[in-house]
């Protein structure tokens, strides 16, 4: 099996130091920046929006993973692009048209990616699975960092998995929320290729060595 992909969330770092955050990522075996997007309406919190992202751009030499949770991302994709996004998600319960808004996070050049919250269904995503590049499965409800881990995701990976193998498609399985190193194991053995971790990294004392070990799972 080959390593996982981590990408720390920077919504659980210390805002008031964010280029020493990003400069502690870029020192780490972290793979991507995850970068969390909220607006107050998706979901109930407001967490930063394009010129932070663009700040953490500034300092950053991994990948941003912008995952957007916000109502209409269409008017916001090219925004987040600009200001540095490599990978771009938007959530499939905000999009009434995914497939048109898959294509436009492609032609920007950025991969694209499909956020799924706990109560949707893998299934939504069979017919737009073959263009995906990323599927960010939620294991928490979206709009806080620090929740706890929904167990039943663990089966929703293997069907992810499963309709994976039967289209051929090409995407990553991404895990956002609540993850750790007691549920890194069996996420990895499920299918996931990549794991979000905003709290378990950075309110550990020396995040470097807990990013080592999410990494060596
Ligand atoms: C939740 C966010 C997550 C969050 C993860 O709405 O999408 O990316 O930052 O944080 P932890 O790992 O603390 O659950
Ligand atoms: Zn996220």
């Amino acid at each position: 099996m080959s390593s996982l992909v981590i990408a720390p969330s920077i919504l659980a770092a210390d805002f008031a130091n964010l280029e020493r955050e990003v400069k502690m990522l870029n020192e780490s075996q972290a793979d991507w920046i995850h970068v969390d997007i909220m607006d107050g309406e998706f979901v109930p919190n407001i967490s930063f929006g394009i010129p932070v992202t663009e700040a953490i751009k500034r300092h950053a030499k991994k990948p941003l993973d912008v995952h957007l949770m916000i109502v209409h991302p269409e008017r916001y994709v090219e925004a987040f692009q600009k200001a540095g996004a490599g990978i771009i998600s938007v959530h499939i319960e905000a999009c009434n048209h995914l497939h048109r808004n898959i294509q436009q996070i492609k032609a920007l050049g950025c991969k694209a990616g499909v956020a799924i919250n706990p109560h949707t269904s893998v299934s939504a995503l069979e017919n737009t699975i073959a263009d995906i590049d990323l599927i960010c499965v939620m294991s928490v409800n979206p709009g806080f960092g620090g929740q706890k881990f929904i167990e039943n995701t663990y089966q929703k990976v293997k069907q992810l998995k499963e309709l994976i193998r039967k289209t051929g498609s090409k995407a990553l399985i991404e895990i956002d929320g609540g993850v750790n190193l007691t549920n890194a194991k069996p996420l990895k053995e499920a299918g996931a290729d990549v794991l979000v971790a905003g709290n378990f990294v950075f309110s550990a004392n020396d995040p470097q060595s807990v990013i080592s070990e999410l990494k060596r799972v």
